[in-house]
Order: C-alpha cells, then sequence, then structure tokens
C-alpha cells in the first residue's frame, strides 16, 4: 500500500485563488475602451492610417472619398461611441460619417446595424460635424452589444478620425468589473473559457434599467418580414423598464426585458462567478410588482404586453425567490414576498383538473409549438416549484399549506408517471395524444425529480444524449433548434442522473461551438441556432436579430461550479453543504465562491492512476459533507481537518468494481479540509 501524503496544502485564501485565474476575465479594466484591430485588417475604399485607431493611444485614419473600416474589440461589448474629428478634415465640403455595429461578423455592413427588431435590420446613426472635436451617440442609441464598429463615410473629400472610444455601460453599478466573487479552473481550457464567457454573458446583461428597448414598431411588423437592408428601422435604447439602478435582463442587444425564466439560468451562474444581489432582486421585484390579483405574475417585465399568460413563464417567478434565498440565506426577503408566492402558486394548481395534472389553456413558452394539455415541461416545472415552496414553507414556519400542496405534488408525480412515460423509449411523451419526447419536459423531469427511480433519470440522460447533431442537442420540441436555455436544463439533467461524461461532452459540444466558431463573438453565448450549426434560431425569421449575448446560455458556468468542481449549497447560503467533485476526464478542478454566509473552495487533483486529493474549505460554524465517486482501485482514503479540530476519518475503500455510487462522509465541521485517497499498489 502506498503512504497516505498529509502534506498540508495552505489555502492562500479565496481572493487570492480569483485573482490566479485573472487572465480569463473577459470583462474590462476600464469603462472607456478602444478598438482591438481593423477586422481582417481590410479596408474599403482609400483610408491612410485606418489601424491607428486601434489600440490605446490615439491616431489619424483619413477617409478619402467613399470609404469604410470595420473595428473589431475582440470581445463583444457594449456602450456609447464617440469619435474624435482631426482638422485633416475637409469641412467645407460637408462631411458625414455613419457607424454601424454588429454582434456577429455575419452582419457588418455599411448600410445597417444588426436587428432589435422582429424584422429588417437597424439604422445606422450619422455624424455631421462642422469641426474639429468629439462627436458622441446621444444616451438613447446606447447599444446594447456589438463586437463589431464599421465606420462608413460616403461623401467626397477628407475626413479624419484621431480616436474611436466606447463608453462601456453594462453593469452599471459595479466599480470593478474584473472582481469577482468566484473562480473555476480545469486543465481544460475550453471549459475554463466558457465558465468565464457565461460570466461574462451576465455581466452584459446586467443594464441600466432606464435604458430597456423602446420597441417602437412592434405592432407595425412581425417576424414574418425578412431581413431589409434597403430601408432600416430607427431603433432607440431609452424605455424606463424598472425603476431601479440596475436589471438582468434576457439580452444585451435584445430583448433588454427581464424574462424569468431567463433568471433561473442567470441566477445561479451569476453567484457562484460575479455576485450582484441587488441585480437579482430588483429583477424579482420589478416582475412581482405585475402581478395582478388572481396571482398571475407576467410572462415578461414591462413593457411586454401584460394580458399574456405562460404557465411556465409564471412559475418561473416563483422559482426565481426561492433560487435567491438558495444563494442568499435572505429569510427576511422570502418573507416579504410569501404572500404573493402562495397566491401565485395557488393560481397554477387552478389549472389542476381531475386526472392530477395542470392542464394548460396557453401556448406561451420558451417559443417552442404545441405547448398544450396535460404538458410534461410544465407539470414538471410546477412538480419542482411546489417543492420549492414545501422548503420555503418549512423556512418561514407556515404549515398552513403544506398537506394541500404534498397531495397535488403527489398527484402529479404519480399521473404523469403513469400517462406520460413511455418506458421502451427512456424518456416522457409532451402529452398523452402525442408520440413527441420533448427535450424541455424530459430534462426538467429530472431536475424536479419527477422521476421514480434513478434508472428512469439515467436512461432519460442517455436517450437525449443519443439525439445530439454535431452542433449540440436538439429541441424536438421547437423545430430542432438548438436552445441553449434548455440544453442548460439537459446538461444540469445529466449531471444529476450522474452522467458526467455526457456533460463534459454536451458543454464542449454546444458551448464551445458557441465560442469558437468565426460568427460568434468568442466572449459571450447566444441565443439559439440551428440544428445544421447556422445562425437561425427557428423561432425567429429575421437572423440579424438572434441575440448573441443572451444571459438564458450561462448554464455551464453554475455546473460547472457546483457538479464539476462540486461545491453544492445543500441548506441556504450554505449552512450546510456537500463537496461532491466529479471530474469525469478531467485530471484538475478548482472553484471558489462567496456567499452571504462565508467562502467556499474546493481543489481537486487526480494526482495519479485513481490516486487523488481534494482540499477544500467551507466557512466556520457551518456543517456538511464529502461524497467522491469510487475509485478505480482499492485503498485508504483519509479525511483531515487541517486545523485538527476533529479526528481524522479513515476509509478502507474497496474498488469500483464492486461499488456503485459515491463514497459519502457526514458530519463534518466548517474550516479547511484534505481528503487524501492513494490506491493499494
Ligand atoms: C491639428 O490637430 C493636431 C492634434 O490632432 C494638433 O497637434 C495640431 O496643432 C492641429 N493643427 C491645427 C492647425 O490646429
Ligand atoms: C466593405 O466591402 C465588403 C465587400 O463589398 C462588404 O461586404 C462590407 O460590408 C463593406 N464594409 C463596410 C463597413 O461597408
Ligand atoms: C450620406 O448618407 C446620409 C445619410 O443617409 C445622407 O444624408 C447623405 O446625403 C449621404 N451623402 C451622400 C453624398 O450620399
Ligand atoms: C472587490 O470586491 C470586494 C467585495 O466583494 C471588496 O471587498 C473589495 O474591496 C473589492 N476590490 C476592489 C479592488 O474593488
Ligand atoms: C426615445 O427617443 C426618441 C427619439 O429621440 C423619442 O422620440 C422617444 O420619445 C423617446 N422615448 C422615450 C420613452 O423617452
Ligand atoms: C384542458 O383545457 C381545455 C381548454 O379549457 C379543454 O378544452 C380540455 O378539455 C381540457 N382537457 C382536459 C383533459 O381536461
Ligand atoms: C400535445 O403535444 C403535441 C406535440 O407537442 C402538440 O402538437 C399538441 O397540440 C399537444 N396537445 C395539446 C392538447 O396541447
Ligand atoms: C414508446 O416509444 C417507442 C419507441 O420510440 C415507440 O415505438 C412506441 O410507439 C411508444 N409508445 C407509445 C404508447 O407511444
Ligand atoms: C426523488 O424521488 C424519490 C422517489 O420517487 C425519492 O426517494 C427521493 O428521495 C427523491 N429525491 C430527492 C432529492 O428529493
Ligand atoms: C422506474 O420507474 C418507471 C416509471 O414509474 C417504471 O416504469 C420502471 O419500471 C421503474 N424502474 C425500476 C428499475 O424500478
Ligand atoms: C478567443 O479568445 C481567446 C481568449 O479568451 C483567445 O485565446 C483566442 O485566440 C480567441 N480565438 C480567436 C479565434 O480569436
Ligand atoms: C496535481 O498532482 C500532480 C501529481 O502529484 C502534480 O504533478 C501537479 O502539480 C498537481 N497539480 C496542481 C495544479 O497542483
Amino acid at each position: 500500500m502506498k503512504s497516505v501524503s498529509t502534506a498540508l496544502l495552505a489555502f492562500t485564501g479565496l481572493a487570492a485563488a480569483a485573482s490566479k485565474y485573472d487572465e480569463y476575465i473577459l470583462a474590462p479594466s476600464s469603462r472607456t475602451l478602444h478598438p482591438k484591430a481593423v477586422y481582417q485588417d481590410k479596408v474599403n475604399g482609400t483610408i491612410t492610417g485606418a489601424s491607428s485607431l486601434a489600440g490605446d493611444s490615439k491616431g489619424s485614419a483619413v477617409f478619402s472619398g467613399i470609404s469604410a473600416v470595420t473595428y473589431d474589440f475582440g470581445v463583444n461589448i457594449g456602450g456609447l461611441v464617440s469619435l474624435t474629428i482631426g482638422n485633416k478634415t475637409d469641412f467645407s465640403n460637408n462631411q458625414s460619417i455613419a457607424i454601424t455595429y454588429s454582434e456577429s461578423s455575419q452582419w457588418i455592413s455599411g448600410i445597417a446595424c444588426d436587428a432589435t427588431q422582429d424584422s429588417g435590420m437597424d439604422e445606422a446613426l450619422w455624424f455631421y460635424p462642422s469641426g474639429p472635436g468629439e462627436v458622441s451617440v446621444d444616451r438613447q442609441h446606447e447599444r446594447g452589444g456589438f463586437r463589431y464598429l464599421s465606420l462608413i463615410h460616403n461623401t467626397t473629400g477628407d475626413i479624419e478620425i484621431t480616436e474611436v472610444t466606447v463608453e462601456f455601460t453594462p453593469s452599471p453599478t459595479t466599480d470593478d468589473l474584473r472582481n469577482y466573487t468566484g473562480f473555476f479552473h480545469s486543465d481544460d481550457e475550453l471549459l475554463n473559457r466558457i465558465w468565464y464567457a457565461g460570466a461574462y454573458t451576465i455581466q452584459m446583461c446586467a443594464i441600466d434599467p432606464k435604458h430597456g428597448d423602446a420597441l417602437i414598431h412592434s405592432d407595425q411588423i412581425n417576424s414574418s418580414v425578412p431581413g431589409d437592408t434597403v430601408a432600416p428601422w430607427p431603433w432607440y435604447n431609452n424605455l424606463t423598464i424598472a425603476n431601479s439602478s440596475v436589471v438582468l435582463v434576457d439580452g444585451a442587444k435584445r430583448d433588454r426585458l427581464i424574462w424569468p425564466g431567463d433568471m433561473h439560468v442567470i441566477t445561479p451562474s451569476l453567484f457562484v462567478s460575479i455576485s450582484d444581489d441587488a441585480a437579482i432582486t430588483n429583477s424579482i421585484d420589478n416582475l412581482f410588482s405585475l402581478q395582478n390579483a388572481s396571482g398571475k405574475l407576467p410572462y415578461a417585465g414591462y413593457p411586454f404586453k401584460q394580458d399574456t399568460y405562460s404557465a411556465t413563464y409564471h412559475l418561473y417567478n416563483l422559482i426565481g425567490v426561492s433560487d435567491y434565498y438558495k444563494f442568499t440565506d435572505d429569510l427576511d426577503y422570502v418573507k416579504g414576498k410569501w404572500d404573493a408566492w402562495k397566491l401565485g402558486l395557488n393560481f397554477s394548481l387552478n389549472f389542476i383538473d381531475e386526472t392530477g395534472l395542470m392542464n394548460l389553456t396557453s401556448p406561451d413558452d420558451w417559443l417552442r409549438f404545441g405547448q398544450g394539455g396535460h404538458n410534461i415541461e410544465a407539470n414538471a416545472i410546477l412538480y419542482f416549484t411546489i417543492n420549492q415552496g414545501l422548503d420555503l414553507a418549512s423556512a418561514l414556519n407556515d404549515s398552513s399549506i403544506v398537506t394541500s400542496w404534498q397531495n397535488y405534488a403527489t398527484g402529479i408525480k404519480a399521473v404523469a408517471n403513469n400517462l406520460l412515460w413511455n418506458e421502451t423509449a427512456g424518456l416522457y411523451h409532451d402529452n398523452e395524444t402525442t408520440t413527441l419526447m420533448p427535450q424541455d419536459g424530459n430534462s426538467w423531469a429530472v431536475l424536479a425529480n419527477l422521476t421514480n427511480n434513478a434508472t428512469q433519470a439515467s436512461s432519460i440522460s442517455k436517450s437525449l444524449a443519443a439525439r445530439w447533431g454535431p452542433y449540440g442537442a436538439p429541441a424536438v420540441e421547437a423545430d430542432n433548434a438548438v436552445s441553449p436555455f434548455i440544453g442548460a436544463f439537459e446538461l444540469e439533467a445529466h449531471l444529476l442522473a450522474n452522467n458526467v461524461s455526457a456533460a463534459l461532452e454536451l458543454m464542449r459540444l454546444e458551448w464551445g461551438f458557441m465560442l469558437d466558431d468565426p460568427r460568434m463573438t468568442n466572449s459571450t453565448f447566444m441565443e439559439g441556432y440551428a440544428f445544421d450549426g447556422e445562425t437561425h434560431y427557428a423561432p425567429y425569421t429575421n437572423d440579424p436579430r438572434i441575440s448573441h449575448a443572451h444571459g438564458w446560455s450561462t448554464g455551464p458556468t453554475a455546473f460547472m461550479t457546483q457538479y464539476i468542481a462540486g461545491i453544492q449549497l445543500v441548506s441556504a447560503g450554505g449552512r450546510t453543504w456537500k463537496i461532491a467533485p466529479k471530474l469525469g476526464d478531467l485530471k484538475t478542478a478548482h472553484a471558489g465562491f462567496t456567499t452571504t454566509v462565508g467562502s467556499f473552495e474546493v481543489f481537486t487533483n487526480v494526482t495519479g492512476n485513481g490516486d487523488v486529493s481534494i482540499d477544500f474549505s467551507t466557512p466556520v460554524g457551518t456543517s456538511g459533507g464529502v461524497a467522491v465517486p469510487y475509485p478505480p482501485c482499492a485503498g485508504i482514503m483519509t479525511i483531515h481537518e487541517v486545523k485538527g479540530r476533529c479526528k481524522d476519518v479513515i476509509l478502507d475503500v474497496q474498488a469500483a468494481e464492486d461499488q456503485n455510487g459515491d463514497i459519502e462522509v457526514e458530519g463534518l465541521i466548517g474550516g479547511d479540509w484534505e481528503l487524501r485517497f492513494s490506491c493499494a499498489k
């Protein structure tokens, strides 16, 4: 037997560990940005010195006659553009110069920006300088997302530009955009980039609510009108969508609306990376302020039409409160929402019919088709929400609803399995009258523990993975669109079904594609695309409209921290926790984050063939346990508290062939711990 290492790993502390990985952070260190380069080193027409405007110093670019250039900022950004007009300009000749924006290289254009409206493209912004000095876009033309900025000169004579700057406006209340409260690092560079791109996507989606999208054409145009560059639409980001200093919206470029479904993916990823409690509570407060007397909560925040009822998004509003509570332990906040919460859940329970399932009478969801009747996704989400409600009720000592809610939950689980489970396929049907077996409902069934047994969860995981194409997991319930929103639920379903290799593979496949494809921003995650890899998202016809920085596509950030590195908060704020790293084919995983209760950190290293070391740190005053997959060999495991306040745990471990599942050790106190396992050789 190899001796068990007892060397102490001195923890450097969370802040130091986080700063070690700063190189992966995509957020800028200053809010004043300059272009990184001329896109593809090319200019149209004659521009002398175009590349001198890239980089941090001033330069001189002289545009002679009809000419244009596109600058690349290297990553997706948002903000207000200023140009400094130089004195080599031929002012007597009435000069004009325009700018256009695009998130994707696909929509770079000398005529229009990419799109924020249902159809067509957005108009360019023109400047008519009459003398040297700075010209800036007005505040209503803040652009939420663009990587590419084109400068277009359409007059004869010369215009000189000496500086191009962008004042970065996302995350308006954050002083230091790179001061993250969480970090992640593994021996897989693609996964590391995915984690940080998720965090940055959320930063891009945190906006000043005075600059929502005015959607001035939403009644005039619809998505059946194809993209049109001939007569681009005016656009303004000057509508106040909430009364607060920051809110989280679905997408940086569009819709710039608060959506409760998107919040459910954003919240955990935000708390493991950047932490911004106010951005979460402001958004929840805004959505709850729109609840009507019957209990109905909104599909989306103001100014979205408030008569729409979505059974699933209604529930996501409720889930938002429990998501927030899980990471903050802020029971006072829950208390303040509790009456509205109960009213909201009872509103949904009224749709449960004599079968025991909720019967959906309105189709609105995440833009999938066929949403109605005894839909599996909606019923799984309802089952999940009831259980969240029971947890909150217990934290609040409210027993008034317990029996009734428990009965509804038991009924939903029994009937859904009876009516909708197909044992041959290993999947649930969308409802009892169709053979369609959706990605959303099957993923949600696992997340909600609507499944009766682990075999069911694992067959769902296998059956969903069998449907993947070269670019990701299809949503068969939305014309095979690849939806990173529903994909996030599928990802978590694989992790819960203990199919770690499928989860890692799906992150690399789907989220790796969204980083590395040249049409992407290499920094933020898009809203959706086609199964064949085209940047077409089935619910819309207008491709330039697709958002390339969408909060609902940031799931991997939370999941890598929670399931791969393995920091799980078992009770609110992490008063109880579980350290459960599952590395799959990785050799190292290191993650940490802070809640109001304290800091959590875990570093796992596969130090040899089957040997592993896990160092973890949890706040003093908390308690928890560790769970480690059975190793491929027999050996001795020791678990040792660094400050020596506890007796070492020593386990004689058998090899994986004999054991399924995890080795679990309970009853540990918060502190710094090291676990060592060595194969007996
Ligand atoms: C023109 O601008 C440059 C700086 O961009 C300045 O150094 C120079 O003095 C100016 N020339 C005139 C004639 O104003
Ligand atoms: C430059 O010319 C190319 C080729 O015609 C065109 O695709 C591109 O949109 C032009 N760029 C701008 C900013 O006008
Ligand atoms: C340049 O474009 C602007 C905006 O469309 C227009 O007002 C101006 O007439 C154009 N100038 C020329 C010379 O085409
Ligand atoms: C970073 O944020 C923490 C709080 O999360 C704060 O204590 C610290 O001062 C900040 N550091 C900088 C450099 O802003
Ligand atoms: C947005 O700006 C446009 C153009 O200035 C203006 O017509 C419109 O009234 C503004 N909307 C709001 C809500 O301020
Ligand atoms: C579900 O509701 C619809 C619309 O109210 C109704 O037509 C249908 O019969 C209901 N289905 C069941 C199974 O109750
Ligand atoms: C059942 O599911 C199918 C497939 O999604 C759909 O076409 C159908 O409309 C659904 N039934 C009801 C009652 O909504
Ligand atoms: C269950 O799934 C199998 C395999 O996809 C299919 O052949 C069968 O028709 C399904 N059963 C029902 C009742 O739809
Ligand atoms: C999931 O449901 C099964 C029974 O259907 C139950 O035994 C198990 O405890 C549940 N798991 C959780 C995490 O609630
Ligand atoms: C798991 O539950 C499903 C649905 O109730 C059932 O069909 C299946 O037989 C169960 N499998 C095992 C191994 O218990
Ligand atoms: C994408 O960004 C990463 C840094 O996050 C960089 O290393 C890589 O070169 C970039 N890829 C391309 C194609 O620009
Ligand atoms: C992981 O363990 C191996 C083998 O002991 C060691 O060489 C390596 O430096 C460790 N990795 C880290 C990141 O500490």
